[in-house]
């Protein structure tokens, strides 16, 4: 299961203990089409039905194809799942906002469509408007993305390339005032930052987006977290986890090694040889 699955499930379980007798409603933009994929809709499908408290699921997809493909995964998979999948043909511009108006407020949003930045921006506010409380947003792919044929200025925060400074700049408008003088040097008040830009953007408000929770998680893959704010600081610790993990996982080869050279160099009979055997047994877990 790849990082994607990984928090989508994370999320859906953390949903579900804040709604323990209450039907979700999951909305996805981009279907699983390939098995070596991230199967998000399989996962999705398998979480609510299993779960069995009558939720809603929405896999919006603009290619007809990519809807067979993903038909045809679950049906091998476990076919029983097809019903609990609502597929809706069309461009997430199109078909978004009807599917949000219809459930009325939606848990899970997975944001996982075409990397157009201002696509992916109307989406995103869109979402956020019909937000639960505790609901949560996943914008996959915040990680660089290099240039393609239908669009090649930068990405560099991927589908999120325009959500994050948004999101940024909508919580340093709202904090401003408390940081003002944070940069100040002592009797001197020339350090008041006073940017144009900033000063022209004092007027945007964005009611629907709670612009105070939100992080990227993610080391070479990376998702952008919005909502719920116990989910965010559960999701970051466990992407630094897995991380983590890797890392011990790599040192626990370097320590291997180690532990095979002090257990030559103790066979050895210098004067360190207990102390090395004794390191080398540590080394080894013993
Ligand atoms: C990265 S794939 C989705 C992968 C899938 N979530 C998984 O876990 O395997 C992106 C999908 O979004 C579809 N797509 C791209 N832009 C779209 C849009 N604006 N509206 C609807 N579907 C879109 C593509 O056809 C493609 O099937």
């Amino acid at each position: 299961m790849n990082f994607r699955s990984q928090t989508l499930l994370q999320a859906l379980e953390h949903l579900s203990a804040a709604y323990p007798n209450q039907p979700l409603n999951v909305i996805e933009v981009g279907c699983m089409f390939k098995e070596d994929e991230g199967l998000s809709t399989y996962y999705i499908a398998d979480f609510l039905a299993t779960r069995g408290k009558g939720d809603r699921f929405i896999s919006i997809e603009y290619d007809q194809g990519h809807i067979e493909a993903s038909q045809a995964i679950i049906a091998k998979r476990k076919a029983s799942l097809s019903q609990q999948i609502d597929y809706r043909h069309g461009h997430s511009l199109e078909v978004l906002p009807g599917a949000l108006t219809q459930v009325g407020q939606v848990h899970l949003v997975c944001l996982d469509g075409g990397a157009h930045p201002e696509v992916c921006l109307a989406e995103f506010e869109q979402a956020a408007s019909h937000l639960a409380p505790n609901g949560i947003v996943l914008v996959d792919d915040a990680q660089t993305l290099a240039p393609s044929a239908a669009y090649q200025p930068p990405r560099p925060f991927g589908k999120a390339t325009l959500i994050l400074p948004m999101l940024v700049l909508l919580n340093y408008l709202k904090h401003r005032a408390e940081f003002r003088e944070a940069n100040t040097s002592p009797a001197d008040q020339t350090g008041i930052p006073d940017s144009d830009l900033i000063r022209q953007c004092e007027t945007v408000r964005f009611a629907a987006i709670d612009a105070d929770h939100f992080a990227v998680i993610g080391d070479r893959h990376k998702i952008l977290v919005y909502g719920d704010p116990a989910f965010i600081i559960q999701a970051a610790q466990i992407s630094v986890g897995s991380k983590l993990v890797q890392k011990l996982t790599q040192n626990s080869v370097s320590l291997q090694s180690t532990s095979k050279n002090l257990n030559a160099s103790a066979s050895n009979s210098s004067p360190l040889t207990s102390l090395t055997q004794r390191l080398a047994a540590l080394l080894r877990g013993q």
